[in-house]
């Protein structure tokens, strides 16, 4: 039996549209057996599993698995990716480990269309990857200790698909510069622990725009950045949204105020503080 646990993630972080993400403590646990328990077997943690059972060349005539869940579904806080992640581990410590952590990360990235959310899910921390060649290239990035964020959920979903089919089918150059330029100075903001290029890196001009419109509230909630010194970023496909701030800005103050500037919209907003985890997948039982 296998019982593992999985973090939330936020991917994009403003510009780095599918390439950067980063791990939230909020989780999802499973525990996986070689048993014939009952489970679900069109799930998308089944479906994971099996891409490795398959690759293993081994039979899922005995798997089962559980779930205990604490991340909402389809908010972008990376619930998927932990069911991929999951799935793929579990898979591979009850098969004896036939895989490394890039395989599996290869894997779980084909799985799901981009690694940004199931990289830091893996490996924890702020993640920079993207596929290339046979693997996935990654890193992570270090010193991102100087940000704190917080987490505003509506009571509706908003699914990745339907985020997805939002996005234009090409982009300008100006836009596409704007990103380039945005994505160095959050890089660099998020490893000299310089706010005021974090701040200015989170700008983002090809998702933001058109997945904002998609999540009703939005405007509202972002005027939080007129109070609050920080970025109100949408969280991976949406419609969570993010407040990336100083780690030494009064959180407890923040949240009040953002809660406050949500009760006058129709959704309800169940607002956060989430830490940064630098461990990701973590095996609870091995036995
Ligand atoms: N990078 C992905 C997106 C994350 O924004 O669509 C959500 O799966």
């Amino acid at each position: 039996m296998i019982k593992l646990r999985v973090p939330a993630t936020t991917a994009n972080m403003g510009p780095g549209f599918d390439v950067i993400g980063l791990a939230l403590d909020l989780y999802n646990t499973f525990t996986f057996a070689l048993d014939d328990g009952d489970c679900d077997k069109e799930s998308m943690i089944y479906e994971a599993a099996k891409v490795v059972f398959d690759k293993a060349g081994a039979s899922m005539e005995k798997f089962s698995y559980r779930v205990d869940a604490d991340i909402p579904i389809a908010r972008g806080l990376g619930s998927s990716a932990t069911c991929i992640v999951g799935g793929m581990v579990g898979a591979n410590e009850l098969l004896g480990v036939p895989f490394t952590q890039d395989e599996i990360l290869k894997m779980a990235s084909d799985f799901e269309g981009h690694p940004d959310n199931v990289a830091p899910a893996l490996l924890g921390g702020c993640v920079i990857s993207l596929p290339a060649g046979d693997g996935v290239v990654y890193r992570k990035i270090n010193n991102i200790d100087n940000f704190a964020t917080i987490a505003a959920f509506p009571d509706f979903d908003l699914s990745t698909a339907k985020a997805r089919a939002a996005l234009p089918k090409s982009l300008s150059y100006a836009d596409t510069v704007s990103n380039i330029g945005h994505m160095g100075f959050l890089i660099h903001g998020l490893e000299t622990a310089d706010t005021e290029a974090l701040f200015f890196g989170l700008e983002d001009k090809i998702h933001e725009p058109y997945r904002s419109k998609l999540i009703a509230g939005y405007d509202v909630m972002k005027t939080l950045e007129e109070v609050h010194k920080g970025r109100v970023l949408i969280s991976g496909a949406g419609p969570t949204l993010l407040f990336v701030t100083e780690k030494s800005a009064d959180l407890e103050a923040i949240k009040r105020d953002w809660e406050k500037i949500s009760e006058s919209l129709d959704a309800a907003w169940d607002i956060r503080i989430l830490h940064i985890t630098t461990t990701g997948v973590e095996i609870l039982e091995n036995a």
